[in-house]
């Protein structure tokens, strides 16, 4: 059908039309909140990289992780900046440790929010690598072991879900292992599978403290060129028992996405990760964008891409915004 025939402006007239034939709608659903977790007690370092976040005692971790669940997000993923670090990154597997004390605590104040466990060693590692380190290389079946007890310990302490995101080959298979034996496997793997090498992680890294003391991570996490190899990492990590698949980062690998979305039949979760949220907190504060409204785009771009879930520092901000249009929709004028 042609113009005048067809005219697409007729169902765009209007807010009530727009709405009627909107073909993705962004919900609080879809929403998983990333926290940074330390010692102590009344702690709120701010991360100067990520505006609006912070390095947060427990106690302030279950305010925030409250405030997020009373707005409606239904789930947190947590990361842990231990005391220590050494070459084994004993904390990160430590009944004790950081996030496995956060675990417990948050579990036993909300237990109807969803805790997911980032699975990684890079905080916990003196050399902020993800795996263990032989010279200068990165050992990866040394790391398996290590990878899995860090993923049982936060089971153990009640993690609803374990999120491994080293990248090491063949980790997705040895956490269902241990998981499985220990009468775990209600417990789902939420696996970074398209994990790219990527420059947008960089305010994270200084949040968690996890840069590598040498070289870089190209060794284990993906080449931003592949698209391709993204269906078999994906592939593999099904496989070996992954329930859900990530890809990360989100925005500049939408494509990556869609393609996915369109191989595979599990829940696809992709992350927003600190970079992209640092670009737009900045160029907002500079008065070059809107802020809110460009945050609310991206959101949606990577829903209609075709991730079911995303997670983002931007959850709190979203889910008012959300909460908000529900109700404005719902508000008329009449006086009866
Ligand atoms: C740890 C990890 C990283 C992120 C999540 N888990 C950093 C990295 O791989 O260096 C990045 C998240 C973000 O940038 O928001 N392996």
């Amino acid at each position: 059908m042609l113009f005048p025939d067809y005219r697409p402006r007729r169902l765009r007239q209007n807010e009530a039309f727009r709405r009627m034939v909107r073909e993705t709608a962004l919900s609080v659903d879809d929403l998983i909140f990333p926290l940074f977790v330390i010692d102590g007690t009344g702690v709120k370092n701010p991360i100067q990289s990520m505006p609006g976040h912070y390095q947060l005692s427990i106690d302030n971790l279950v305010k925030t992780a409250n405030n997020a669940y009373e707005l409606g997000i239904p789930a947190i993923m947590l990361f842990g900046i231990p005391k220590s670090k050494d070459p084994l990154a004993t904390n990160a597997y430590a009944k004790n440790g950081i996030v496995q004390k956060a675990i417990k605590t948050l579990k036993n104040k909300i237990p109807e929010l969803i805790v997911i466990s980032d699975v990684c060693l890079c905080q916990y590692t003196d050399h902020g690598h993800c795996g263990i380190v032989n010279g200068q290389i990165i050992d990866n079946d040394a790391t398996l072991d290590l990878l899995a007890r860090t993923a049982l310990s936060h089971a153990k302490a009640g993690a609803d879900m374990v999120a491994p995101s080293d990248m090491m080959d063949g980790r997705v298979a040895e956490i269902r292992d241990i998981l499985d034996e220990n009468s775990l496997s209600n417990i789902p793997i939420m696996s970074y599978s398209a994990k790219y090498c990527s420059a947008f992680y960089g305010p994270f890294r200084h949040a968690a403290d996890s840069a590598p003391k040498f070289g870089d991570r190209r060794t284990y996490q993906m080449d931003p060129s592949n698209a391709i190899e993204a269906i078999r990492e994906v592939t593999m990590d099904i496989e070996e028992g992954a329930d859900i698949i990530m890809i990360k980062p989100a925005l500049p690998y939408l494509d990556i996405i869609y393609r996915i979305r369109n191989e595979i039949d599990l829940p696809v979760a992709a992350y927003n990760v600190s970079g992209e949220y640092a670009m737009i907190k900045a160029a907002d504060k500079m008065g070059w964008i809107d802020g809110k409204k460009v945050m609310m785009e991206t959101l949606t771009s990577i829903k209609r891409a075709g991730a079911d879930m995303i997670l983002t520092y931007f959850a709190i901000e979203a889910a008012k915004e959300l909460n908000k249009m529900n109700i404005e929709h719902r508000t008329s004028n009449i006086e009866f």
